[in-house]
């Protein structure tokens, strides 16, 4: 067969077209007319769980050290390099020549538990007047900011006097923004000895290190150096700016610390929260082999349930069932696993007098946190051993602790659970944004008898359509909240993930919100979360969606009480995932005259799909608040394409 040239190119056309459809879904009728019918009247609806919304987080992508946790001092004890000294210092340099000055690894601590301590050999009788030492570069460069104060704790010990110049610098032998000198007689220092000293920045730099120097030849010791901003969040050490990110979420429920990250990769490497409790410099730390790097942890259990409380969040504490990512303890030999769960709920509501409850006490909380759901597992139902494992630790702690919601890692969305539990885990990260939007529907038809459903992790992941955190990935993610609401009668508690990632060091993409020393911003994912933020124990409102393009377009509607003036006001959220304009006609029943003028329409939504937040535009995509035009008991609203819309109208 053969074409004229003409024919050709008309068949082209028709190629593209069909082509272009495809990929952008497009219909004969590019703008669709939707109608959106809302039950408000009195006695109608049904509470929404004041649990609903929450956050997780894991310490992946140096969420917690080298981010949340303020600590600017990466690896302050010299334990990362591992116990066969000599050890590698990483990421610590040498400030001086080779023949001035002379470090290695030894392992005579103070600390029982983290014995590796640095020698130090001063070999110069005329040290430079800049002295020799040591030098930490933080996590990708320390956050130094004018008139901010540093307290600088170590410990030291030394042949003769010290005099120690402590200072932070724009870079290693940059600048001199801060410093102080340390000192001792050498009767003082002959033993070990904590010293302190608070630095106050005359200049700033986000890309400071710490140096460590003298200029007196000698032999020094030194371990657990910390450097910490005295003004952290309520004094409790997170970095401020970062929980402030979270505090505006209004999250529910702290799930805390992991993921893969309690579970490890090998079950020696999994997280284990009584290497993480107690004096700071006396903790272990460990190597975290699944998202492979060494956590000091200065963000630990205690630290975990002090954030939640101080955020006003339910803890929700994930521990380590006996499972790793390779190796499983066999049910037979659960019981000590069993018991170091039970002590941890100990520690955290047990008495002052208590035995794990007075350690706590000792930390600065003789009240008991209000620890009331526990995870035993993560993503471990398929295990060989989590059945067993799973209910000797749910009668033991149902047993101990009947009020404790314990949750399971087994989906019980499509069938029953084999085992009794309060709460049922749910993680979804679909690659597909029309997946993930359609994800609205998957507890439809869940029966409603049996636990609740904790979907704990959910996200849009992928290099195609969710990167490091699109606009599409947003809203399709918007769409599956608006299901979530919608079913809320049995999804009781929801949580995307992960929350955090240090743009310096990222493990998981996308990320709710990206920081490095200092700065931070929300992906648009993390802007659908703050405006599903007000849900938590709403009034969810009968609604019909009657649309011609029910895969791309969902919505629902609330009912809530502004705390501050007690007026009730209606939220309509509408996820719009196609590619064409939805003009929507919405009809409200039962909520009375609206004030137009407090009216307001909220949008989330940009340029192109992929478009994403970045440090050089990190208000990219944010929410947009205008007055509602023409609000009223009926109304027409455009609704952009790909967007999240957020209806406010007040009675
Ligand atoms: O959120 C990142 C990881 O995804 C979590 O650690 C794990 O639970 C899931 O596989």
């Amino acid at each position: 067969m053969t074409f004229s040239k003409a024919s050709c190119s008309s068949i082209l056309r028709l190629y593209l077209i069909i082509v272009s459809c495809i990929a952008f879904q497009c219909n004969a009728d590019h703008n669709h007319t939707s109608t959106l019918v809302i039950d408000a009247s009195d006695g109608s609806g049904r509470p929404i769980p004041n649990t609903l919304f929450g956050i997780f987080f894991e310490e992946i992508n140096h969420a917690g050290t080298g981010g949340l946790w303020a600590e600017l001092v990466n690896n302050r004890g010299f334990e990362a390099g591992g116990t066969k000294v000599p050890s590698n210092i990483d990421p610590w340099t040498i400030v001086g020549t080779e023949s001035s000055i002379v470090v290695q690894t030894e392992l005579n601590s103070c600390f029982e538990r983290n014995k590796v301590a640095l020698r130090i050999d001063v070999l110069c009788d005329y040290c430079s007047s800049d002295g020799v030492g040591i030098s930490n570069p933080g996590f990708w460069g320390m956050n130094i900011v004018e008139g901010r104060k540093y307290k600088v704790v170590l410990f030291v010990r030394s042949i003769g006097p010290l005099n120690m110049k402590v200072s932070f610098r724009k870079a290693a032998g940059g600048q001199i923004l801060a410093s102080s000198n340390i000192k001792g007689s050498a009767l003082e220092v002959s033993k070990w000895k904590r010293m302190e000293t608070t630095l106050v920045a005359h200049a700033s730099s986000s890309n400071s290190v710490l140096t460590l120097t003298t200029t007196q030849k000698g032999k020094i010791w030194l371990d657990q150096i910390s450097a910490m901003p005295l003004d952290t969040f309520k004094g409790h050490g997170f970095r401020s700016d970062l929980v402030d990110m979270i505090v505006q979420l209004k999250p529910a429920f702290l799930r805390f610390p992991g993921g893969c990250f309690i579970e490890g990769h090998r079950l020696k490497n999994a997280f284990r929260w009584k290497d993480s409790v107690g004096p700071w410099e006396q903790r272990p730390g460990h190597f975290g082999d699944v998202w492979n790097y060494w956590t000091d942890n200065g963000f630990g259990y205690f630290e975990g349930l002090q954030l939640a409380e101080d955020i006003g969040a339910r803890p929700v504490w994930v521990f380590n069932n006996g499972i790793s990512h390779t190796d499983e303890v066999d049910t037979r030999v659960i019981a000590p696993f069993v018991q170091e769960a039970l002590d941890g709920i100990e520690f955290a509501r047990g008495t002052s007098t208590s035995k794990w409850g007075s350690l706590r006490a000792s930390m600065g909380h003789p009240q008991p946190f209000d620890l009331k759901y526990v995870g035993v597992g993560n993503e471990d139902c398929e295990k060989l051993n989590y059945h067993g494992n799973y209910l000797a630790f749910y009668y033991a702690i149902r047993q101990a602790y009947p009020d404790i919601q314990i949750i399971s890692n087994c989906d019980a969305s499509v069938r029953p659970l084999a085992h009794p539990a309060d709460l049922y885990d749910y993680h979804t990260y679909p690659n597909d944004a029309r997946h993930m939007f359609s994800n609205a529907h998957v507890f439809d038809k869940t029966p409603r008898h049996g636990p609740k459903a904790f979907v704990s992790e959910y996200a849009l992941v992928g290099d195609n359509q969710a990167r490091h955190g699109t606009l599409l990935g947003a809203v399709s993610e918007a769409g599956f909240l608006i299901g979530l609401e919608t079913n809320s009668d049995h999804v009781v508690m929801a949580s995307y993930a992960p929350l955090f990632v240090n743009a310096n060091d990222r493990k998981w993409n996308p990320d709710a919100i990206v920081f490095n020393s200092n700065g931070a911003y929300g992906t648009p994912s993390y802007w659908v979360q703050y405006m599903f933020r007000e849900s938590n124990g709403a009034t969810f409102l009968n609604s019909q969606l009657q649309t011609t393009d029910p895969n791309s377009v969902v919505a629902s509607a609330i009912l809530l009480q502004n705390p501050q003036n007690k007026k009730t006001y209606l939220k309509i959220k509408i996820a719009n995932i196609g590619n064409n304009q939805v003009n929507l006609k919405i009809s409200i029943k039962g909520f009375g005259s609206s004030n137009p003028s407090e009216s307001t329409k909220t949008i989330l939504t940009s340029e192109h799909a992929l478009d994403e937040n970045s440090f050089s535009n990190p208000k990219k995509i944010t929410p947009q608040q205008s007055q509602l035009q023409s609000s009223g008991n009926e109304m027409n609203v455009i609704i952009p394409p790909i967007s999240l819309t957020v209806l406010d109208m007040f009675r």
